[in-house]
């Protein structure tokens, strides 16, 4: 498939210049339209075995597309509606008490943030915001103590679109890390089986249906059911006794339409194999442009974000650029917009973001 091929799968990108899969990837029409064919499946009636049958094999295939695109195995990969629903699960799972702790970083979403503080652990909040991407390690292992239970951190902030350094304090510490990949998974080349937990979210990078996504545990046996669904289980008796599913599909949230099952199994088939190569050239062409007129929050050399400071009000200018068909999003809270380039991106999009700006 070339480039024109990929992008061509993606009908907004006829009009729009699409800049915001940090929020809501595009859709392709064969994701929509495997959604709707489902959809028109379950017309024809729901609940007999023939449907079932059909909504697990989905459910299988879906595990192993994501295992696929993270590099993991499916037996290690639970299917979740979203990042937050992976963090909460591990949070919860560990079975934290009050005077453990939790370090995580300021550059951090709710989806993570939340699932941390009500684990009821003690959270540390190391320092990355407003220093060099170099220093972020150091920072990071300076909060680790020997009450430390977890190491909580996204791969790629949201915010300043700066990569974690995730890899070095898995490599310098033996504390779990859990790596929050919304911002990775299906951006860049990710390979989660070295972390012991990594979430995805479906609807981002990966382009898929609402509330889909995953998350891999590298030993399931060692994290508490916390949230059991019906998915979870092998067998139990009248007072809710369960025999765990083997491997992480214990930790399966409940039940996922067989829709967005088949749109999601959808998107991962729209993903050519130069992906994360053309998005990570797009992305650095994007900041070296955006680096000549403003003032560029991103390191360079990062991933698929990148974030600036423009001229202006930022919701505002999010808004007018909005009315001329270039979507990008402002920040709350401080005073930049950020620009996401994918797999899908042309320069063409840059140049009409330039433009406009
Ligand atoms: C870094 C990060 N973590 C978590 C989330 C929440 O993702 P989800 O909606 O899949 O729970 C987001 C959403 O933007 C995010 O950017």
């Amino acid at each position: 498939m070339n480039f024109d091929e990929a992008r061509a799968q993606f009908p907004i990108l006829e009009h729009t210049a699409y800049l915001n899969a940090g929020s809501m990837g595009p859709l392709a029409r064969a994701t929509v339209e495997a959604m709707v064919e489902q959809e028109r499946s379950d017309l024809r009636g729901r609940g007999m075995q023939p449907y079932y049958e059909q909504m697990r094999s989905l459910r299988g295939t879906v595990r192993a597309g994501i295992a696929r695109t993270i590099g993991v195995p499916p037996e290690n990969v639970a299917l979740t509606s979203s990042t937050t629903e992976g963090c909460n699960i591990v949070a919860a799972g560990l079975r934290l008490r009050p005077d453990d702790e939790i370090v995580t970083s300021d550059t951090e979403h709710f989806g993570l943030l939340g699932a941390l503080n009500a684990s009821g652990a003690q959270v540390r909040v190391a320092r990355v915001r407003g220093i060099p991407a170099e220093r972020a390690l150091e920072s990071i292992l300076a909060e680790v103590t020997p009450k430390t239970r977890l190491i909580a951190l996204s791969h790629i902030s949201w915010q300043t679109g700066n990569a974690l350094p995730v890899e070095e304090i898995q490599e310098a510490t033996d504390v779990p890390i859990l790596v929050d990949g919304a911002q990775s998974v299906g951006a860049v080349a990710v390979e989660a089986a070295r972390f012991d937990f990594y979430t995805a979210s479906g609807q981002k990078w990966l382009c898929g249906p609402d509330a889909t996504g995953g998350l891999y545990v590298r030993d399931p046996e060692s994290l508490h059911v916390a949230s059991p669904t019906f998915f979870s289980q092998d067998g139990y008796d009248d007072d809710g006794t369960f025999t765990p599913k083997a491997g992480a599909a214990r930790f399966d949230g409940g039940w996922i339409p067989p829709a967005s099952l088949a749109g999601l199994d959808a998107a991962l088939g729209t993903v050519p194999h130069w992906a994360a190569h053309h998005a990570a050239e797009l992305a650095a062409r994007c900041w070296t442009r955006l680096a000549d007129r403003f003032q560029v929050v991103t390191a360079p050399g990062q991933a698929t974000l990148v974030s600036f400071v423009p001229e202006g009000d930022p919701a505002a200018v999010s808004a007018r650029l909005g009315e001329q068909g270039i979507v990008i999003r402002d920040m709350p809270g401080t005073d930049w917009v950020r620009v996401s380039c994918g797999w899908w991106t042309s320069d063409g999009d840059v140049d009409r973001l330039l433009d406009a700006l």
